[in-house]
């Protein structure tokens, strides 16, 4: 596997860097700066440590995996890399200044990818050095485990870019889901008014926030309840891609549930703070409400 790129080292980043790590393929990992980079290296090591520990994989292939994997300050050493994805922040602007940025680094013949959740393609492309090589990569957390890959191409998307990207994406071991350019794609555009429905069934106390989960783990054979899930993508994601879909199609069903927006005002943004719909501080998380 050639050598690729990784721009934002959250938890998608870290899972897609060590998913191609864990794949043969060489990954450069940027964040905005280079102690988040290697935040996420530690990361990885401790995720792969436990793989290690469940006997799913040899130490030895863990420390290849790891070693495959380059922390950076300075983009500039994409140039090296025949695909980048963007996994940075949930917000237009952020994702624009990257792209916009990458014209610097991304190389002749190179892809640039968005790992975005909902953020529509075909108008981030214009951002992007070369629409024609810009396409939606949307990967699934946790990365190392989730079986699907969506790929979204744009209007100026080329196909020889849709088809490197899939070919790619099923390199990893993914099964992959054509969608087209509309607002959440396939996966997002069912899930999040899921998600956001049951912060409406908590803000108007139909039942607690066990409950809700519980009935949606028990009742729908779902791994997690979505508040659960909610927490695990994180709030401030789940609160951006619910905002596109309500402004992208101006339909009211997608408006942010009230309580969603508070709990992001509050800075509760979920397992990566340590405390959303749970808290996180103690052994098991524990219900907030
Ligand atoms: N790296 C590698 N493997 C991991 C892992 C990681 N980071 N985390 C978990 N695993 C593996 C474990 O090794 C274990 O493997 P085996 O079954 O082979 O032993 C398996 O996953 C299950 O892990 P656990 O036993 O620790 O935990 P669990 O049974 O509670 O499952 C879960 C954890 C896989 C996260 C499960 O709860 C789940 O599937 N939850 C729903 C996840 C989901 O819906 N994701 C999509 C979110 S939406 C999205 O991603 C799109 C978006 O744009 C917002
Ligand atoms: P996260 O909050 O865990 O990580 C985002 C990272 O981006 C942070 O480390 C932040 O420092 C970094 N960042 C912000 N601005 C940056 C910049 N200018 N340059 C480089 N890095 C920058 O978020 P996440 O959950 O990893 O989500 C990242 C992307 O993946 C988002 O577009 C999100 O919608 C998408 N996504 C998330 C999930 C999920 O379940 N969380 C699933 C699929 C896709």
């Amino acid at each position: 596997m050639d050598q690729i790129a990784v721009i934002g080292a959250g938890q998608m980043g870290s899972g897609i860097a060590q998913t191609v790590a864990q794949n043969g393929g060489r990954v450069l990992l940027s964040d905005i700066d280079l102690a988040v980079a290697e935040k996420a290296k530690a990361g990885i090591d401790k995720s792969l440590g436990k793989l290690v520990g469940r006997g799913k994989i040899e130490i030895a292939e863990a420390e290849a995996a790891l070693a495959r994997i380059t922390p950076i300050a300075d983009n500039a050493a994409m140039a090296d890399a025949a695909l980048i994805i963007e996994a940075a922040t949930e917000r237009e602007q952020v994702k624009k200044a990257i792209f916009e940025a990458a014209g610097e680094f991304l190389a002749d013949g190179a892809i640039m990818a968005s790992n975005t959740s909902s953020i529509p393609i075909t108008r981030m492309a214009n951002y992007a050095p070369d629409p024609a090589r810009f396409i939606g990569l949307h990967f699934f957390n946790p990365v190392p485990v989730m079986g699907l890959i969506e790929v979204i191409p744009g209007l100026a998307t080329a196909q020889a870019t849709t088809d490197r990207i899939t070919a790619f994406a099923e390199g990893l071991g993914k099964q992959v889901v054509l969608s087209q350019d509309e607002p959440g794609f396939v996966v997002n555009r069912i899930l999040l008014p899921m998600i956001n429905e049951a912060v409406f069934v908590l803000g108007q106390s139909t039942a607690n926030i066990e409950d809700i989960d519980k009935g949606c783990r028990l009742g729908l054979n779902h791994p997690m309840g979505p508040l659960q899930l909610a927490d695990f993508v994180g709030l401030d994601t789940c609160f951006e891609i619910i905002k596109v879909l309500y402004d992208t199609t101006g339909d009211s069903k997608y408006r942010p549930a009230p309580l969603l927006v508070k709990y992001v005002e509050a800075g509760w943004l979920g397992r990566k703070t340590g405390r959303g719909f749970y808290d996180y501080s103690g052994e098991e998380p524990v219900p907030t409400r």
